[in-house]
């Protein structure tokens, strides 16, 4: 068998052009633009390429988009200030502290200090704690691209065996309680959990969230199931040059699975894709309007 391709980056490219209609509804009916400011500390390069990234699709999908770029030497004081302005400015309506943050800051005093409104991200602990508690959320980045992909497949996971491995909070946290608001019934593994293979075969949904090249096997799925790579890792090549890997073997699972997302092309545009979709959520609710029209969307 060989399984269908989940086109990330044409699903992608589908919710940039829907919230791009809804951002130009919203100023057409209530003159507001929404505005996202993204605050990179430092010069990673693969932050670099991200920030550059956001800031071009904020600007096409006819948002505000503003970029504060601090030198990685920056103080906890001076970054707090500027989450402090940010908060207080009534043109920003999300805001995203790029990760990870140099070692000399505290991420977490810094994720707390982002007003909950606009936290698009949804990294603050009020919003995974209304996450968690099935509430009205804003809710991070990626986990809501993965359920966006998986219901490109299936319309409804009421009921399905779903497997999450990784339990980071930007993504194997979240996408568990994003699972259980869709009923799933939800297998939480990582890195110390026992038997990984046996308890992947059970799965009708694997999500690979661990950030090891390639760890997932083709003999782990279950024939048909539904494979979702959030893994984004750089190998080197024997010639010199560096490949992207997920963190499932494609091809062999390619060869089992029902639907699979490839590296890249799956679960990677998606994340900024939902960044759009928070940041027009959170806009809207900070001026009283009503939710935007996104739902249909998945
Ligand atoms: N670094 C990698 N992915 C993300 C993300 O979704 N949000 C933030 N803030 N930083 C990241």
């Amino acid at each position: 068998m060989t399984a269908r391709i989940i086109d990330g980056k044409a699903i992608a490219a589908a919710v940039r052009a829907h919230v791009a209609d809804e951002v130009a509804r919203v100023q057409r009916a209530h003159a507001m633009t929404p505005g996202l400011a993204v605050v990179l500390v430092g010069s990673d390069p693969a932050s670099e390429v991200y920030v550059r990234s956001k800031h071009k699709l904020t600007q096409a999908a006819g948002m505000a988009s503003f970029e504060h770029v601090l030198p990685s030497d920056v103080g906890q004081d001076e970054l707090l200030a500027l989450i402090g302005r940010l908060n207080r400015d009534p043109l920003v309506h999300g805001i995203l502290v790029q990760l990870p943050l140099p070692k000399s800051l505290d991420t977490e005093s810094i994720i707390n200090a982002i007003d909950p409104a606009k936290d698009v991200d949804g990294l603050h602990p009020n919003n995974a704690g209304r996450l968690a508690a099935g509430l009205p959320a804003l809710s991070p980045c990626t986990p809501l691209g993965c359920i966006i992909l998986t219901k490109s497949v299936h319309a409804s996971l009421q009921g399905m065996n779903a497997i999450v491995i990784g339990r980071s909070n930007l993504v194997g946290r979240p996408l568990v309680q994003l699972l259980l608001n869709e009923n799933a019934t939800v297998t939480i593994a990582h890195s110390r959990s026992r038997d990984l293979a046996q308890l992947c075969a059970r799965a009708d949904l694997v999500y690979a969230a661990v950030g090891k090249p390639e760890m997932v096997r083709g003999d782990w799925i279950k024939p048909g199931a539904t494979v979702i790579d959030v893994g984004i890792n750089r190998l080197s090549g024997t010639d010199g040059k560096t490949r992207l890997v997920g963190d499932v073997a494609f091809q062999e699972a390619s060869g089992v699975a029902g639907a699979i997302t490839p590296v890249p092309g799956g679960v990677g545009q998606m994340t900024v894709a939902c960044l759009l979709v928070n940041t027009l959520r959170a806009a809207c609710a900070i001026h009283g309007l009503p939710p935007p029209e996104v739902q249909p969307l998945w």
